[in-house]
């Protein structure tokens, strides 16, 4: 790529970088003139800009004669009289393109072994899994629940559930029995696929006894199995009756199967994600619409071709690895590579010891773990990339939250070699796929700004009223027009999904993403400046403050009431910071330390390791207003450990802020 500055090299410019001009000539959107012209065509014909887009990325059984139907606004509906199937499009059609040689899956356990799976037995895998699971009684509509970690296993189970119209439910593998149970009980699943254990970072860890405890607290009698993949081969508790051994289930299965076709509304699957109340949403997502996004963003952002190695290192328990590992790569025949284990082991060099190993030429993984892996290279030479031929490597991405401009930089220069594009890709579970991108053959890119929407995206920065605000303001990020990718429903709440997406103060009119954003005064880029609800961004997962709060108050021997807040952290993004009331006398010292650990402990038992709070801070009571409303703002600047310019004035207790000076 080439670097510039816009306009001339004057004071307070930002630097731009464009593609190498090799890059452009072979990219898929060629060019800006390119980008406009599609940017054009879905502005004068929005409908049949996606039909377009649909036939061409989607092979239908039925073809659809409607486009989008808003007649029961905002439950949209996509491609509605077509009917289709997932996993035909990801595996049968690559093996009708002749692919059933080529490589789908390159999987590397956490021990650096590596299990290759084509096309062609891929497919007869998923066929079997499918047959199983019909074997069991499973149909169309019926909710299957996967707590598995990164395999072949977990791929193929999910183009299973799809194959035969079952709609599944990845539930992230660091998720605690009871958060695995809340989730069980929401979807009502008649199966749940689980390994024996999953093994990460050398250790291993258990699966199916998180399984068996999160089933034994209740409120999960509509689950009538339980299939165990066998990873370890360490022994676990089968429940006679209930349990059973992948292997047996599908061992005697026929190699094909004959899909289920469903229409494109039909749910796909349902992923949880974290709002501002307490209770996690199911998000639903549909089978036309998703489809053709995943493949669409696939080919476009990532410029993907036929000879890539692909890698996004996201987990299939979140929204990156089922639309950026599951359906959109398969469904362009792409090869890919599936990573059991995590970057640091045995040392942070494994990513780049992965992307030499197996000549990777688009690599997408999160800030927090470029950040992480910066900091392990600036201590230990032999960590840092540039001990590695990373060669291969032609496009970079970036996903899950803000990439700080010197992040940015580092990757550029580090891992790309100053010649790769990035993509900072801005989306959400909700939205499906990319909304805010850049395209790498065609977009300069600015560090830090997410740049512009992806064609046929409608996305604009408005003020409380719905308003469009100037560029160059800070404001609210909409999307104006429903498209095929997007939410069709929270599970089983309607009017969630309602009052989070499309609340009536903005008239019902926009789906509202639930970040601030500013566009630039000069280049109209999007720079996305964080939630403007109770949730935060912890290491690119999602976190509901809410969430936190009612795990705390649920110890209910100890805590009598806690605030959660975030506050900027250099490494995970944000940190979480709990302020806590105990039912016992103000802790100090160790016996502080002490309880610390313990609240911990506990959060990481109801939700997961990934909820505990950075920063504990005990006091007689929180910060007030005199309508008792908890001072947030104030709570927010105690945890950023900024001077307090806030009015104190009607605290009742102005001791409780020294009180909360201590962090443990
Ligand atoms: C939230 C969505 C996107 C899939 C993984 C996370 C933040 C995401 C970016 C980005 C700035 C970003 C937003 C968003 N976010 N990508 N490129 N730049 N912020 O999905 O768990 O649904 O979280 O992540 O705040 O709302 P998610």
């Amino acid at each position: 790529m080439n670097a510039s500055t816009a306009g001339g090299p004057q004071a307070g410019e930002v630097r731009m970088y464009y593609p190498s001009e090799e890059f452009v000539r072979q990219a898929t959107i060629s060019g800006m003139s390119a980008y406009e012209a599609l940017c054009r065509e879905a502005e004068s014909d929005y409908t049949g800009y996606w039909a377009k887009r649909a036939r061409e990325m989607v092979t239908w059984k039925t073809p659809f004669t409607q486009v989008l139907d808003e007649s029961n606004a905002p439950f949209f509906k996509w491609f509605a009289d077509g009917t289709l199937n997932a996993s035909y499009n990801c595996l049968d059609r690559n093996l009708e393109r002749g692919l059933g040689d080529k490589t789908a899956i390159i999987f590397e356990a956490d021990d650096g072994e590596v299990t290759r799976i084509n096309y062609r037995d891929l497919h007869a895998k998923v066929c079997q899994i499918a047959n199983g699971l019909r074997s069991l009684g499973v149909q169309k509509g019926d909710r299957v629940v996967i707590y598995i970690s990164m395999s072949i296993d977990g791929v193929a189970a999910m183009l299973a559930c799809a194959r035969i119209g079952a709609t599944h439910s990845v539930v992230f593998g660091g998720f605690s029995a009871q958060a695995l149970r809340d989730r069980i009980e929401d979807t009502r699943a008649k199966v749940v696929i689980t390994a024996d254990h999953q093994i990460r970072g050398g250790k291993q860890l258990p699966l199916k006894a998180i399984v068996d405890e999160a089933l034994s607290l209740g409120g999960c009698d509509s689950v009538e199995r339980v299939l165990v993949v066998r990873r370890s081969g360490a022994p676990v508790n089968m429940v006679q009756g209930r349990d059973r051994w992948m292997a047996d289930v599908v061992g005697g299965q026929a190699q094909t199967c004959e899909p289920e076709w469903v229409e494109a509304e039909h749910p796909l699957f349902l992923l949880y994600t974290s709002g501002s109340t307490g209770k996690p949403k199911g998000v639903q997502h549909s089978t036309g619409g998703y489809l053709v996004h995943a493949a669409l963003t696939t080919a476009w952002t990532f410029d993907l071709k036929p000879n890539d190695i692909f890698w996004c290192t996201a987990d299939i328990g979140w929204i990156t690895g089922h639309t950026y590992i599951a359906y959109g790569p398969m469904a362009l025949g792409a090869t890919q590579i599936v990573f059991e284990g995590v970057p640091t082991f045995p040392d942070a060099s494994r990513f780049w010891r992965m992307i030499e190993r197996h000549k990777v030429t688009i690599f997408y993984t999160a800030p927090t773990a470029i950040r992480s892996l910066i900091k392990a290279a600036e201590s230990n030479d032999t960590v840092h990339p540039r001990n590695f031929d990373l060669s291969s490597l032609r496009l970079l991405g970036s996903v899950g939250e803000p990439i700080n401009p010197a992040a940015w930089e580092w990757y550029y220069r580090h891992v790309g070699g100053e010649r790769c594009p990035i993509v900072d890709t801005f989306w959400q579970t909700e939205t499906g796929g990319h909304v805010i991108t850049p395209l790498p053959g065609a977009t300069p890119l600015v560090p830090g700004s997410c740049t512009l929407p992806f064609p046929g995206i409608m996305a604009a920065v408005v003020d409380e009223t719905g308003k469009d605000v100037p560029n160059g303001q800070g404001g609210i990020l909409v999307i104006k027009r429903p498209w095929p990718s997007m939410i069709r429903t929270i599970w089983g709440d309607p009017e969630r999904f309602k009052k989070s997406y499309y609340p009536e103060e903005f008239g019902g009119k926009y789906y509202l993403a639930g970040d601030g954003a500013i566009r630039d005064a000069k280049t109209g880029y999007f720079t996305i400046t964080g939630r403007i609800d109770d949730v935060l961004n912890v290491s690119g997962h999602r976190m509901g403050t809410m969430e936190i709060e009612s795990a705390l108050v649920a110890k209910t021997d100890l805590v009598a009431e806690a605030a959660v807040v975030g506050r900027p952290d250099e490494t995970t993004g944000e940190a979480i910071c709990a302020f806590v009331v105990l039912k016992r006398p103000l802790p100090t010292g160790d016996e502080a330390r002490a309880i610390a650990k313990e609240l911990r402990d506990w959060v990481a038992k109801e939700i997961g390791p990934i909820a505990k709070p950075k920063d504990i801070r005990f006091g007689e009571n929180l910060p007030k207003t005199r309508s008792g409303k908890i001072m947030r703002r104030l709570l927010r600047s105690i945890a950023k450990g900024e001077a307090i310019t806030q009015d104190t004035s009607t605290l009742e207790n102005p001791a409780i802020l020294d009180q909360l000076g201590q962090a443990y």
